[in-house]
């Protein structure tokens, strides 16, 4: 039956057609049902170095081989500053990506701004809780409840030793400090640089971190970094873990400050520099150029840190606004944490895998003792944070580290102007935090 309204309906309709009515505009093209569009996602990380570069390309072909459409953005730095204002900036602007890398307690601050996705249902129903150590399920999850995916749990207490180099010392794996410091006098009388470095303070205080667990033990480190208790710092080992920095320091060359990390582990690479103190990424480094474990170059643990897993976890916050649909973003939550990729990633990252089920039968030498010691320290609870990688604690008190560390690796304070400036960052930082959470108490009884 024709209605009146539909009559008119179909006049309005008519007249909209007619030429004269309405300027001419092209047609709107057709959209295609939401589950027709094609999925795409847009990933922002900072692996630019050639290993990382093999390693993000992994992820890629994981996420392709599903149909998904690849962009990706980059900014280098290591969650840093550096890269993080970058990802502000897009954010400020409106071009969220996906999934962005992030390490550490930025997870934190991420997720307090509310612009993550919760990847809650994906954690349960794949039992992330079951599998992934218990100090990254810390940094992964803010107020309990999932908000990254780790994909890999480096770790930096390491010593990366050209081989050729080693034997034409005659030196052999370093088992203690003392042994160490025989090591590079070796090399250092052989004219080989000992310990190569970059400029950057997170570099230095990766060192500090090695020497610091060496020097004064686990339960300091815990107790001075994680559970950032300042009066730990007031022990004398504090100023003896500076000295030994600056003990370590004459084993640099002049050129390290305008050096990168990357640039470092060539130095050990073509055997002008011993040995590299660095995260197990120098290991996604070597391989990348074709050397192989233990014929080419060793990973030694730092001395005296055996037991002790430094960790520093890759993970990846999904933003809720970012392109990609709910079904495409769990997609690709749930790639991230798949163990075949997980595996296959790390044989390009160098670092253990982020789950403690991930056989280690692929991996070399380095990556097979990586993956037991992060087991055995899961366990024993001596899987710790590391300090330079912002995995021990939240990033004020991290720079507040960096800052001291980086001034006295230039001379510029003595060990125990360091020793006590540390312990100020530290204290600061808990009478800050305490004030805040008085406060806090106080507005409660206030509340209309
Ligand atoms: C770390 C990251 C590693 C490697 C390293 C050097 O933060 O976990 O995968 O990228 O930085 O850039």
């Amino acid at each position: 039956m024709w209605t009146l309204s539909y009559l008119c309906r179909w006049i309005v309709a008519l007249a909209a057609l007619s030429p004269s009515a309405v300027p001419a505009q092209p047609p709107e093209p057709a959209r295609p049902p939401l589950s027709a569009q094609p999925a795409e996602v847009d990933i922002f990380h900072w692996w630019v170095s050639k290993g990382e570069r093999a390693s993000i390309d992994v992820l890629k072909r994981y996420i392709e081989q599903q149909g998904i459409i690849w962009h990706e953005a980059s900014a280098s730095g290591s969650g840093t500053a550096r890269y993080t204002d970058v990802l502000r900036q897009r954010v400020d602007a409106g071009k969220l990506p996906t999934a962005a890398q992030m390490i550490g307690f930025a997870i934190h601050e991420w997720a307090q701004t509310g612009l993550l996705e919760n990847l809650n249902e994906v954690a349960r129903r794949e039992e992330w809780d079951e599998v992934v150590p218990l100090g990254i399920q810390a940094l992964s999850k803010y107020q309990g409840n999932w908000m990254a995916a780790p994909i890999n749990a480096h770790s930096t207490n390491w010593l990366w030793v050209n081989k050729a180099a080693l034997d034409r010392i005659g030196g052999q794996a370093p088992d203690t400090w003392p042994d160490l410091i025989t090591l590079l006098d070796k090399a250092k009388a052989a004219g080989i640089l000992p310990l190569a470095i970059g400029g950057d303070a997170w570099e230095q205080t990766l060192l500090f971190e090695s020497v610091a667990v060496s020097t004064a033990g686990a339960e300091f480190y815990r107790k001075a970094f994680i559970e950032l208790d300042a009066k730990t710092l007031e022990a004398p080992v504090t100023a003896t873990i500076f000295r030994r920095m600056r003990i370590l320091k004459t084993y640099v060359d002049p050129g390290f400050d305008t050096r990168r990390w990357d640039q470092a582990t060539d130095l050990v690479r073509k055997g002008k520099a011993l040995l590299q103190v660095q995260g197990s990424w120098v290991d996604g480094e070597f391989v990348h150029d074709h050397l192989k474990a233990d014929r080419d170059f060793y990973c030694f643990r730092f001395p005296d840190t055996q037991g002790v897993y430094l960790f520093n976890s890759d993970q990846y916050v999904v933003f809720k606004q970012g392109p990609g649909s709910k079904l495409t973003k769990q997609r690709l939550e749930s790639t991230l944490m798949n163990p075949d990729f997980q595996s296959a990633l790390n044989l390009m990252t160098g670092a253990a895998p982020a789950r403690v089920d991930v056989s280690k039968a692929p991996f070399d030498a380095c990556g097979q003792q990586a993956i037991n010691d992060m087991r055995s320290a899961n366990m024993r609870r001596t899987l710790m944070g590391s300090v330079a990688m912002g995995n021990a604690n939240p990033p004020l008190v991290k720079e507040g580290i960096y800052d001291v560390v980086h001034r006295h690796f230039l001379g510029q304070i003595t060990d125990e102007q360091a020793a006590q400036q540390l312990h100020d960052v530290i204290a600061r930082y808990r009478n800050k935090a305490s004030q805040r959470l008085r406060s806090n108490v106080s507005q409660v009884g206030k509340t209309p």
